[in-house]
């Protein structure tokens, strides 16, 4: 009886209240009842998945974690790590460390790879996370030759800060997607398409020339990576959008490209194939182009990675050029030379200079613009006598790899030379990755064509510019 014989009586309470086929009170009470029942297992799931989620990802990160800390205990790290701030007191904190700057910290890491022999190493950023980094080519060159991704995965790895500004293009997307975005923009440097930019490049040179006059005819000083800088946006938007807006000459006007392109397109000087053809035209085997999305990301990708790094290169060659007379004198000669027969530069003697070449290598190898690039390994690695797990990210010092003392002797010394044929023949190919190596191979590096060539570097002999090292005052 009980329990049973209660419900029972309940259920004929109601029937009586709702009467013969009637919507009664009872009937309304019953559905509140079971609504308010509902509300409440509605709530319980919401909450109990909440808390599984968060179980569920404290459990992957508490083994994430783990797995950091036996990986980071068989490699060597910089010193000591802090257990709370890791070794980002080097990097940020050295008011309160005996560091002085940052390169404080390079150094460090340069005498442990001479003295160790390390060709890895980590570095704790706080408590929680690890960073593993590559020094030498033996244990960079496996992960550089495969297709594994960049980092994009979590909001926490590297490269996802840039997938909001720059988009999945060329330089974040990954796999099939990358395979085929990739394969349809390397025709736009193809060398039809490129040898029309020698001459953009003279004009871009003009101006520039002229701004440093300007400053030299006042006595003034100038900072040479903000005109570089606008220099080469200058080159990569006359080369790649056929856009001529002014760049270098007026304030202001880095919105004008945008405006032009919405509003009038007149203004783009569409007299050749640039690269913005080839991204709209471009189409796969299946006759399918690339989406808006796509081409807004490969805009963005290119206007980044083509300015950015070439001004960071380029203004690094002015302050080499700066610091060794002699280099500079010979480069001097050099391009008088070329430019007495042509009087201006030809897409020929860009690959007759030979000794700029050799310059602008050996200066990308003392100080590289990206100093460094990641990936997301999606299989086990064994770098070193290590193996690093699926899911580990691995960095590459690009700057250390390039100064390895074990590769490069005489790595401090600046000496062009090293570049020549039979002196780099002997080399592993992976000891030298300004532009990365292995399939992400920097894409604007075409068989046969030098990129680092560029006119813009040492500027036109004949009426150019001395360069020498003054202290500020
Ligand atoms: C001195 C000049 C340059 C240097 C040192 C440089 C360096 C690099 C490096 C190290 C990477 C690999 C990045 C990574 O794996 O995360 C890269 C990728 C890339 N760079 Fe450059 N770059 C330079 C100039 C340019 C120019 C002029 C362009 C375009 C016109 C460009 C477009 C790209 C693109 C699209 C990628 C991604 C390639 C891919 O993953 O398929 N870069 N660059």
């Amino acid at each position: 009886m009980g329990r049973k014989g209660q419900e029972e009586r309940e259920k004929g309470r109601e029937r009586r209240e709702e009467g013969v086929g009637g919507v009664g009170k009872g009937s309304v009470k019953r559905r509140e009842r079971e609504e308010g029942r509902d509300g409440e297992m509605l709530v319980f799931i919401i909450i109990s998945s909440a808390i599984g989620i968060i179980l569920y990802k404290l459990v992957l990160f508490l083994m994430e974690w783990r797995r950091d800390i036996e990986l980071c205990r068989k490699i060597p790290s910089i010193g000591p790590a802090h257990w709370f701030w890791g070794h980002i007191n080097q990097f940020v904190f050295y008011i309160f460390q005996k560091f002085t700057s940052i390169t404080d910290k390079v150094e460090k890491e340069r005498e442990m790879i001479k003295n160790q022999g390390a060709k890895i190493f980590h570095t704790w950023l706080g408590p929680f996370h690890a960073i593993i980094g590559v020094l030498h080519p033996d244990a960079a060159k496996e992960i550089m030759k495969s297709t594994e991704p960049k980092p994009v995965f979590k909001d926490t790895d590297g490269y996802s800060f840039m997938k909001s500004w720059l988009g999945m293009g060329l330089l974040l997307s990954h796999g099939k997607k990358w395979e085929r975005n990739r394969r349809l923009l390397t025709p736009a440097f193809h060398f039809d398409v490129l040898k029309p930019y020698v001459q953009i490049y003279n004009e871009v040179i003009d101006i520039f020339l002229n701004k440093i006059k300007m400053n030299q005819d006042k006595e003034k000083t100038v900072e040479m990576y903000d005109l570089v800088t606008l220099a080469t946006l200058d080159t990569m938007l006359r080369c790649a959008f056929s856009y001529n807006g002014g760049i270098q000459t007026e304030r202001y006007c880095s919105k004008k490209y945008t405006r032009a392109v919405k509003d009038d397109p007149e203004q783009l000087n569409r007299r050749r194939l640039d690269f913005l053809d080839i991204l709209l035209s471009a189409k796969d085997d299946e006759g399918v182009g690339l989406s808006d999305e796509d081409i807004r990301a490969e805009v963005s990708t290119f206007l980044l990675a083509g300015h950015e790094t070439t001004a960071s290169a380029i203004s690094w060659s002015f302050y080499y050029l700066g610091k060794y007379h002699d280099e500079q004198q010979k480069i001097y000669e050099e391009v008088q030379n070329t430019i007495d027969r042509t009087d201006f530069f030809t897409w020929e003697n860009v690959s007759e200079c030979r000794q700029l070449s050799l310059f602008v290598k050996e200066s990308l190898r003392h100080t590289s613009p990206a100093p460094g690039f990641a990936r997301y390994i999606t299989k086990p690695f064994v770098l070193d006598g290590v193996e690093f797990p699926a899911g580990t990210t691995i960095g590459f010092c690009i700057n250390h790899i390039n100064n390895n003392p074990h590769i490069w002797p005489d790595y401090e010394v600046f000496r062009p030379e090293r570049f020549l044929d039979t002196e780099a023949r002997q080399r592993d190919p992976f000891a030298y990755v300004p532009f990365s190596a292995g399939s992400r191979y920097q894409i604007s590096l075409v068989d046969g064509f030098e990129y680092e060539q560029d006119p813009l570097t040492v500027t036109k002999a004949k009426y150019g510019i001395k360069l020498h090292m003054e202290e500020r005052k």
